[in-house]
Order: structure tokens, then sequence, then C-alpha cells
């Protein structure tokens, strides 16, 4: 299994997905750039998050706050008190591990069997000063989450928002992680998608119950085997300060089962504590009975990263004579790329040219006339891309082409004209190759 990361990294890296930060300088550890397919990868990640959540539905609003605050968030937070790690270093190796996951409370070294040093507490907050000078101690957002809190009261105010409802923000947190590693598992700078969702403090359990489900069907869309999903409930003790009750949606990555995205039940900790360190009123007025009270947050959270390495790892096959990334066609890259059958013949490649035109306009689509046309279609296949569009001597003839589906290699005729229409049929899921080659609509299941 850990062979399949060893192949993950080098072909991110040799395609343009993922690489090294600062290479040129030697990289920085753990710190790794998206190349051009890697932010499209990421994008469209974000983007069907972003669909699904917000434009979707009625009750969710999105935010981008900042990610410098006023470190006045923090102490109200816990976090200058309580976002803390706790370290062991091996007296003899000198590995360093984290207590909770990593040693789980146990006093010898997991790799050398060696003794432990007396483990040490480490706030992982990021700081910095604001201003050139001795400026004020500020900290990197470690959580999107409290920019949700702090402006609460601006969105109940300019929206028309009722309980229960939510508010969604997509952007960078920052760890200084005691072991940051597995490719882009675990690091210090990365992205989250969380969601702070406001509810009645009777009506927690049900909601929680709610987005536990729909936390699984975001697995199932973007091509997870819920499988591989296992939901660990966390023991008090273990949970962040502000939780009541957490379960972690752990995946079986190649090196071990480990969290993918959590849900945490966060009572009305954050409101109450902003308002008492703020002095401003951070409660919810019932418009009906006009009763005022703290709402109760439930939040689902997901990283940005570990979803794009899941999805990696789920989409990677090799067969006899070629790797293919089997993405769902949505997060794909470039969702077709266009051939002309041979480079040498302008007939073909005029007209090749003039439908990669056309079709760019609706779709992400790649151009490619290197080398031989089965090259191309194994180069394609590689980095997901699911259909290809050949341009071929027929086509000058008869005004069609062939298009090749990635996963099971079948391919049809397809008028031109009808071609940005049928792409985008294919896309939304509406129709598909069947086994002989012919597009069939797709069957409601
Ligand atoms: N606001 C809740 C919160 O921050 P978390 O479980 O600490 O919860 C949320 O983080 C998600 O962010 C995790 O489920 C994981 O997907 C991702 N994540 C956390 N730490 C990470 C790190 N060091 N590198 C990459 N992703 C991380």
């Amino acid at each position: 299994m850990d062979n399949l990361l060893t192949k993950i990294v080098a072909l991110t890296k040799r395609r343009g997905f993922i690489s090294p930060g600062s290479e040129i300088y030697g990289g920085l550890a753990n710190s790794w750039d998206f190349g051009p397919l890697g932010v499209e990868l990421k994008n469209n990640i974000k983007n069907l998050w972003w669909e699904r959540f917000i434009h979707k539905r009625d009750d969710v609003v999105g935010l981008d706050s900042t990610i410098i605050m006023n470190s006045k968030v923090w102490e109200a937070s816990g976090h200058v008190k309580g976002f803390i790690d706790i370290l062991a270093e091996c007296k003899d190796c000198h590995n360093r591990f984290r207590m909770i996951d990593e040693l789980q409370n146990k006093n010898k070294c997991p790799q050398c069997k060696g003794q432990l040093i007396e483990p040490r507490q480490f706030n992982i907050m990021f700081k910095t000063n604001l201003g050139p000078v001795d400026g004020d101690i500020v900290y990197l957002r470690p959580e999107t989450a409290q920019g949700m809190f702090v402006d609460f009261k601006n969105i109940i105010d300019t929206t028309c928002q009722t309980l229960p409802f939510g508010i969604a923000q997509v952007g960078k947190a920052f760890r200084n992680e005691i072991t940051p590693g597995n490719f882009i598992f675990r690091l210090r700078e990365f992205e989250m998608m969380e969601i702070e969702y406001f509810v009645r403090e009777k009506d927690w359990k049900k909601y929680f119950e709610y987005w536990r489900k729909e936390i699984l069907d975001w697995i199932k869309e973007i091509g997870i085997d819920v499988k591989k999903i296992h939901e660990a409930e966390i023991p008090e003790g273990e949970r962040a300060h502000y939780s009541k009750r957490t379960i972690d949606f752990e995946y079986e990555f190649p090196f071990g089962q480990k969290e993918l995205y959590g849900l945490a039940y966060r009572t009305d900790f954050d409101l109450k504590k902003h308002e008492e360190v703020s002095g401003k009123n951070l409660k919810y007025k019932d418009s009906e009975t006009g009763e005022e009270f703290w709402p109760h947050v439930i939040e689902p959270t997901w990283g940005v990263e570990r979803s794009v390495l899941a999805v990696l790892c789920e989409s990677y096959h090799e067969d006899k004579e070629r790797v293919v990334l089997r993405l769902k066609p949505r997060l794909a890259p470039f969702k077709a790329a266009v051939f002309p059958l041979l480079a040498n013949k302008p007939k073909l490649v005029e007209l090749a040219r003039k439908i990669y035109e056309n079709l760019r306009q609706e779709i992400f689509v790649a151009w490619d006339d290197r080398g031989n046309i089965g090259k191309r279609y194994y180069s394609q296949d590689e980095i997901g891309t699911p259909w290809t569009v050949t341009i071929d001597f027929e086509s000058l003839k008869n005004d069609d082409v062939t298009v090749r589906w990635r996963d099971s290699m079948a391919q049809i005729r397809v008028d031109i004209e009808k071609l940005p229409e049928t792409l985008k049929k294919l896309l939304n899921n509406e129709i598909e190759f069947n086994k002989a080659g012919r597009l069939i609509k797709v069957s409601l299941k």
C-alpha cells in the first residue's frame, strides 16, 4: 500500500499536479505546491463543495473572513490556552511523536522501543507581529470557524436566515504541526471547507445525525468508496476543548486508517465566549417569541488536501498497458482532450483546432498533437481526462469525430455539431457509453 503512495507522489510530480514547495532552494520540509493540474483538481473539489452546500441550499450562506484576526478572537475561543499538542521525543533515536494519535498514550518509542523524554506541550498556532516595529502579536488562523462566529451578528442582520441555518467558509489554515508528513496528509499550511450550522439546543442530536449523513453523501459524490470509511467516536479527553461530541471520518490511506473529515457538536461555547470577551450581544432573537439565546452549533469540516489525497488514492489504477486516474469527471482537471489524428496534415489540424477553440468556450479542454495517437490517449488517461476527441479523415467527409471514454476505452462517433452538447450531457451524467460503444441515457438508480 505504501507503494501506492510512492506511485501517486511520482505521478503527481511528473504530470504537474503536486511538487515540493521551494524546490529550487532544496525545498521546505512538508510544503507542497499545486501545479497546473493540481490546482484544477483542488478547485474542482472546492467548487463542487460550494455548489452543493451553498448554492443548492437555502439555509447556508458563504463567508470569506481574514486569516489574521484580532488576537482577542483566539483568547476568547480558547485557542491561546488550549490549542496544544503534546510532543514526546525518544531519548535514543530522537524521533518525535504526537502523544494522542501516534503514541496513544504509550510510554515507549514506537520505532526503537527506547525511552521517551518527559512529554512537552506546544501551542501549535503560528505567531507573528502586526506592523514593522514590535507590533502586536497576532496569529495565523488554525481554523476558519472563528471568522464565522465573529461575523455571526453581521450575517443575521444582513440575510433573512432563521434557525436552523449555516455559515460556510473555504480557506487557508495554519498549524505548527509537530509531525507533518505523509505527503499532503499533515501539512502546516492547508485549506479547510467548514460549516457552522446554528440550531436550537434541543435539536442538536437531530442535526448532528443529519450532517453525519451529508458527509457520507459527499464522500460518495467525490468517488470515495464508503467501505473504506470508518467513523471513530472521539472519547472525552481527546476531543477539542470546545466539543461535546466529535466523530472523525477515517479513510484507509496507504499509510493507515486516518482522519479524513470531522463532525463536532460545539454547543454554544464560541458565541457565548465571544459575547463575554467582546461585550457585544451575539444572541439570536426569535422573531415570533422575542426570545433571545445563543444558538448551538454543529460543525462538519472537510480538509481540502486530504480530499485531494483520498481522491487520488481511490482513482489510481494500473492495467497491463496504462496508468489511469479514474477521477469523477466533475473533478478531472481537463474534461476532454482534442487530437488531430496526424499533426502533419493541415486540413485535419485546421478542423481539430476549430473544434478545440469552440469547445473551450464551454468546458476546460486540452490540445495534444504530439507523438502517436496511442501515446496521447495514455497520456490523458494518466491525468484522468474523461473523454478524448479525435479528428480523422472521416471527420473531413462526414462532419463527425471519435469520442473515447477513458475507463472502458470504448469509442463512438459524434456529429461535430452535437459535440459540445454531448460532452456536457456526459459530464452531467445524463448519458453514458454502454459496453458496445453506444450513447445511452443514464438509468436512474
Ligand atoms: N474547526 C474544526 C477543526 O479545525 P480539525 O479536525 O482540527 O477541526 C478539520 O480540522 C479538518 O482539517 C480535518 O478533518 C482534516 O481534514 C483537515 N486537517 C486538519 N489538520 C490538518 C493538517 N495539519 N494538514 C492537512 N489537513 C488538516
